[in-house]
């Protein structure tokens, strides 16, 4: 596959260190993930849910690479607190559309720290009795979990250090960097 970007990503290139996953590597992971996916729903007419936007990137990818009818729906959710590296309760700022109960429903993350928000979402698709409920995580951070929540589908594993970029931001900019990367400490000084 290729795809053309700009050189060197205009602007944004210099506020990176480091790739942690180049864009090949997710691409390719991404084209075995829907594999293992179609396996398991195939007939089933699953629905993919993702959490805005994080997922953007993710669940485009997933989509496209399905070789199988799903159906798609977003939520969107606030922490309270609002730090992009979160901590702390969250809150339904946009629920699904799509009726669940009865429906075998793939949760799609990007990432997963603690878990926290991830077990929060799940308890309240789980009340929603869907016939099946699954997690699918593209990059998984194992360090800081606090909660053991089972992953069917895992991208990656990657090291406890905040990431940007294939749908990632800090202050809503990276999220367009087809790789994964680690940003140079000069980029968290205070901005705004
Ligand atoms: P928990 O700890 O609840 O966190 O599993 C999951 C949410 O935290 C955000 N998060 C990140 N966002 N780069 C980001 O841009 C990161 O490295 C990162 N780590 C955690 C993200 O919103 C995720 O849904
Ligand atoms: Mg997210």
């Amino acid at each position: 596959m290729s795809r053309i970007h700009p050189p060197e990503f205009g602007d944004l290139s210099p506020d990176i260190s480091e790739i942690l996953l180049t864009e090949n590597q997710i691409q390719q992971r991404v084209g075995e993930l829907a594999g293992e996916i179609s396996e398991l729903y195939r007939d089933k007419n699953p629905v993919l849910v993702g959490v805005l936007k994080g997922v953007l990137f993710f669940m485009a990818d997933l989509l496209r690479a399905l070789p199988i009818a799903t159906e798609v729906d977003f939520l969107s959710v606030a922490n309270y607190g609002g730090d992009s590296r979160k901590q702390g309760p969250v809150r339904l700022v946009k629920d699904l559309e799509t009726p669940i109960e009865g429906r075998h429903v793939l949760f799609v993350e990007d990432v997963i720290d603690t878990g926290l928000t991830l077990n929060y979402l799940l308890r309240t698709l789980k009340a929603r009795q869907p016939a099946s409920l699954e997690v699918c995580v593209l990059f998984n951070k194992p360090t800081k979990r606090l909660i053991d929540i089972p992953l069917r589908f895992k991208g990656f594993d990657i090291p406890d250090r905040f990431v940007v970029g294939y749908g990632l931001d800090f202050h809503e900019k990276y999220r367009n960097l087809p790789f994964v990367g680690l940003l140079k400490p000069g980029v968290f000084s205070p901005k705004l």
